[in-house]
């Protein structure tokens, strides 16, 4: 079975192609990206209305660019799955819109996906898939969880950010470093050059014994800083990036280990787009190699936002029997 996937719950239009083989195994066969980050950048953020209206522009080429990778026409794709929420109301009526389109005029079901789903299972895409169970540390730029996974659908939530996501947490320092939008990956590349001890920030409920997350008092100990320094700042910021970077990746390994203690677990899947930080994934590794455990990644390209994700999560789910064989029917709607 083939599945067509659309991701437009923010700032990314994704379109991909997944296909079921017989023996059970998922296949990326095409896919395609738009990210809107420079059509954004002027605001310091993502503005929703320019948001839907690109995605409109963007997806059917973009679907047919990936049905071209994956070279099939779209009279051969078996269910179209979209995002369904969490995300901008405007932005996801568009994916869901054109999807529901789609599988109407194809015959075939269509599927509304839980974006976070679609993160939490990106690693079965790579070439080293986890098994179930495992526990998933989902760490995006809305959502910070800590969850038990024992099979498609099967999740219980261990802990969660109070307040800030660990994403919001990097995007918003980065905004009061001056640094650009998408502020995380900027903050991550300048705190290489920067000394992580060179300020002592705050690592919220390290130490509170259960597995939720804090990020808004780190916050607001950056802003502190960047105010105590002034002019100084230009000639501290890199120091002050990574000792941010280290704060934030501290609690994330932490609570992270904290949680494989708790359950047993022997697997850890990190997804979300701070699972591309080079330095959350260098200290899991090193984690996971004393404490004797396994860290699964999905590829680089498939932790942020994109179709390939969506597409799986539906194919994964209709393998595990989640939906009736008409899927949600053609008259869609979203969940922000
Ligand atoms: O999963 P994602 O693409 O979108 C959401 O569903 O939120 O995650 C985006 C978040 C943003 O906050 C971005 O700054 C962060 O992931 N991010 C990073 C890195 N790459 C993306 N944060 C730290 N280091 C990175 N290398
Ligand atoms: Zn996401």
């Amino acid at each position: 079975m083939r599945f067509l996937g659309i991701e437009s719950s923010c700032d990314e239009t994704g379109v991909a192609l997944v296909q079921l083989l017989p023996d059970g195994a998922a296949r990326l066969r095409g896919a395609a990206l738009h990210s809107q980050v420079a059509m954004h950048r002027d605001y310091g953020g993502v503005v929703p209305e320019l948001a839907s209206r690109d995605h409109i522009r963007r997806v059917l080429p973009l679907m047919e660019a990936a049905l071209e990778e994956a070279g099939v026409d779209l009279r051969a794709v078996d269910a179209v799955a979209y995002t369904r929420g969490p995300g901008l109301a405007g932005a996801l009526l568009v994916g869901a819109g054109v999807a529901a389109a789609l599988a109407m005029a194809l015959g075939v079901p269509a599927l509304g996906v839980h974006h976070l789903e679609g993160h939490l299972l990106s690693p079965f895409l790579s070439a080293d898939p986890p098994a179930f169970p495992f526990v998933a540390l989902l760490v995006s730029g809305g959502h910070t969880q800590l969850m038990r996974v024992d099979g498609v659908g099967r999740y219980a939530l261990l802990g969660e950010t109070i307040d800030d996501a660990a994403g919001e947490a990097f995007d918003k320092s980065a905004k009061l470093l001056g640094l650009g939008y998408p502020g995380g990956p900027a903050l991550s590349r300048l705190a290489q050059q920067g000394d992580p001890a060179a300020f002592a920030l705050p690592r919220p409920l390290l130490h509170s014994g259960d597995l939720d997350f804090s990020f808004a008092g780190l916050k607001t100990a950056v802003l502190t800083q960047v105010r105590k320094l002034g002019p100084a700042l230009a000639a501290r910021r890199a120091d002050l990036a990574a000792a941010t970077e280290a704060a934030i990746v501290d609690v994330l390994v932490h609570k992270a280990a904290q949680a494989m203690r708790a359950t047993g677990l022997q697997r850890l899947v990190v997804a979300g787009g701070v699972g591309a930080n080079q330095r959350l994934r260098a200290q899991l590794d090193e984690r996971a190699r004393r404490a004797g455990w396994r860290v699964h990644y999905p590829e680089l390209a498939l932790c942020t936002d994109n179709g390939a994700m969506i597409a799986l999560a539906a194919a994964m789910r209709w393998q595990a029997g989640g939906w009736p064989p008409h899927g949600d029917g053609w008259a869609f709607d979203v969940r922000p």
